[in-house]
């Protein structure tokens, strides 16, 4: 990437260029790729684009109001509060594919409500370098990725920050203000907490697995991880009190990494470990253990599913 303020100015105006005097859509993720290229595409068309956030259930503690305070300026901002209707559609589906097209599906019948809607004939997606390398080694469906302008029939598809990486958008997005939390916001995936729970995604899992998270981000923030979290991956006995109960097993796993194609676990210290553990599981009565993830990326991949 050139300087930061130069790719901004270049930037801003490519989106006009493409967008003409059309109407734009964009899917905010509360992630730094999408909240970048969101505030690009701002800039550049103003209350033409219509940035819109999906609340899917599946997203990170008190993500959906950090989302409405940080693009409180944009005035076109909607929120679609679709958590009933992605957990709906989760329902019985349990392969980790499936899971991925069933929540990329459901997207697009939001985002289609609100395309019809304004009229947008544009999509402006926050699509970086290695989500595209990735999704043309057939790796895995990146919901964010190509799909949405087929389907919902848009004329133009605007990748603002498509050459970068993730380092390189969190530059431009410290040099668009954008708030800390945004900037130096750990990677979220798109199909959100889902892939971290394997297996069926119910309400119960995903509140285990947003909880669990949450104090696991708090609790390694100072190792600087590429990535730290907790996955809901299974049953296991444990005992609370003077019962044996059958609970949820936690997974924490931490990683560095540059552009997450290759990842290292995270060494931690014990203390830390036993913290988040007693932490997790003292807040939840339903996790019976709490277990640390050391494989490396490959032969795991980051997240779970
Ligand atoms: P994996 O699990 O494949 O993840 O090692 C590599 C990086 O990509 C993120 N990830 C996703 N991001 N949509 C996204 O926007 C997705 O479907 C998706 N799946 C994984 C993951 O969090 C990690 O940073």
């Amino acid at each position: 990437m050139v300087d930061a303020s130069t790719f901004v100015t270049e930037a801003v105006e490519e989106i006009r260029e493409q967008v003409g005097d059309d109407r734009a859509l964009i899917a905010l993720s509360g992630g730094v790729d999408s909240s970048v290229a969101a505030a690009l595409a701002y800039e550049a068309i103003g209350d033409r684009l219509t940035p819109v956030y999906v609340d899917t259930g599946l997203m990170r503690k008190g993500e959906t109001d950090q989302i409405r305070e940080t693009f409180d300026y944009m005035e076109s901002l909607r929120v679609v509060e679709a958590q009933g209707r992605f957990l709906d559609a989760l329902s019985g589906v349990t392969d980790p594919e499936e899971k991925r097209k069933v929540i990329g599906e459901q997207f697009i019948r939001e985002f289609e409500t609100v395309a019809t809607e304004v009229e947008a004939s544009c999509l402006v997606q926050g699509t970086i370098y290695p989500d595209r390398i990735e999704s043309e080694g057939n790796i895995k469906s990146h919901h964010n990725v190509g799909g949405l302008p087929d389907v919902v029939d848009f004329d133009g598809l605007v990748e603002p920050v498509r050459d970068l990486y993730k380092d390189e958008v969190r530059e431009v997005a410290r040099e668009l203000g954008l708030a800390d939390l945004v900037a130096e916001r750990m990677p979220f995936p798109g199909p959100g907490l889902a892939v971290r729970i394997v297996g069926e995604v119910t309400e119960e899992k995903v509140e285990v697995a947003r909880e669990s998270c949450h104090v696991v981000e708090e609790e390694l923030e100072e190792y600087d991880p590429w990535q730290a979290f907790a996955a809901v991956v299974g049953k296991a006995t444990g005992v609370k009190g003077d019962n044996r109960v059958h609970g949820w097993v936690v997974s924490v796993r931490s990683v560095e990494s540059r552009d997450g194609m290759t990842a290292r676990a995270q060494e931690l210290d014990w203390e830390t470990l036993q913290r988040i553990q007693s932490r997790i599981t003292g807040q939840l009565p339903n996790v019976a253990r709490v277990v640390y993830d050391v494989t490396h990326k490959p032969p795991a991949t980051i997240e779970y599913e």
